[in-house]
């Protein structure tokens, strides 16, 4: 893997995922952004933008008037972001670890950060340094998971699932926490931060629909990493495979995604 850091790689294969992974989201995050009364003229934090797709519909949602500052670890991601925003001067992407970078000082109304928390090693120092820079009155959007382990292919997925735990094992390794999002409340409210609203976030697919396509994708590309690292074994990976193509064509077979959760929260005091 040829990463700048990011567990999973920033080759153009797992950028695709990403993007198919964001299309079949927005919806989703717009809701969000609906509940969060997220305005044009607003000015936004993006934690961990990645390639910049969420980015980039948070910036036409807040219109010329409005800010979008993305921050991103991997410099390739960084890049694609920046030209995917080409054009639009409310955006903007910079390259910052935030598990260790200070937070850029301007004033923000909202922070939106999805599938981020759940790599850092230590969540922490990060709320604390959100928790000083924020204002009351800001918002928090946050879509990480609470249950990863809900991942899975039914009723006969018995090697989909070896890869799902293994998947959990290396994200636990590299100092992650799939399930991040059961902690955070307890630590926001511990900060200043008043938890507005919890919300479970899931999705079901079968028969090949963008759901299946998405978590099959995560399984094959992901799991060339795994049995790349040893992590996995070649032969489950051609028995995933084989259960994957057989779910395709059985109307009796579902996948479900693992479990996200919407933390919304405000900053009311100081
Ligand atoms: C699964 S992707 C999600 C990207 C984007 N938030 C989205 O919803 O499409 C995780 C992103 O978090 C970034 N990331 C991981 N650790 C980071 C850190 N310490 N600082 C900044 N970004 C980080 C990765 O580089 C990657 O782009």
């Amino acid at each position: 893997m040829t990463s700048d850091t990011y567990l999973l790689g920033t080759e153009p294969l797992e950028l695709e995922r990403l993007r198919l992974q964001h299309e079949l989201w927005l919806p989703e995050a717009r809701r969000a952004w609906r509940r969060a009364d997220l305005a044009p003229g607003e000015r936004v934090l993006d934690l961990g933008a990645g390639p910049g797709f969420v980015a980039l519909e948070l910036a036409r949602e807040v219109g010329p008037a409005g800010r979008v500052l993305g921050l991103e670890l991997s410099a390739s991601y960084v890049e694609a972001a920046r030209a995917l925003g080409r054009g639009l001067s409310q955006l903007e992407v910079r390259c910052l670890d935030l598990s260790n970078d200070p937070l850029p000082v301007e004033p923000f109304d909202l922070v939106w950060c999805r599938w981020v928390l759940m790599f850092l090693p230590e969540v922490e120092p990060l709320l604390d340094r959100l928790a000083a820079s924020l204002s009351p009155g800001a918002r928090l959007v946050i879509h990480e998971y609470i249950h990863w382990s809900s991942f899975g292919l039914h009723p006969h997925g018995e090697a989909v699932g070896r890869f799902g735990a293994a998947a959990m094992a290396s994200f636990q390794r590299a100092g992650g926490d799939t399930d991040v999002n059961r902690r955070l409340p307890s630590l926001l409210t511990a900060r200043g931060f008043r938890v507005d609203e919890l919300l479970p976030l899931t999705m079901v697919g079968r028969l090949g629909d963008g759901v299946a396509r998405w978590l099959e994708r995560f399984v094959t590309i992901y799991g060339r990493e795994l049995i790349r690292c040893g992590q996995w074994s070649e032969d489950d990976g051609r028995r995933a495979e084989a259960e994957m193509a057989t779910a395709r064509q059985d109307p009796g077979s579902f996948w479900v995604g693992p479990t996200l959760m919407e933390t919304r929260a405000t900053r009311w005091a100081t």
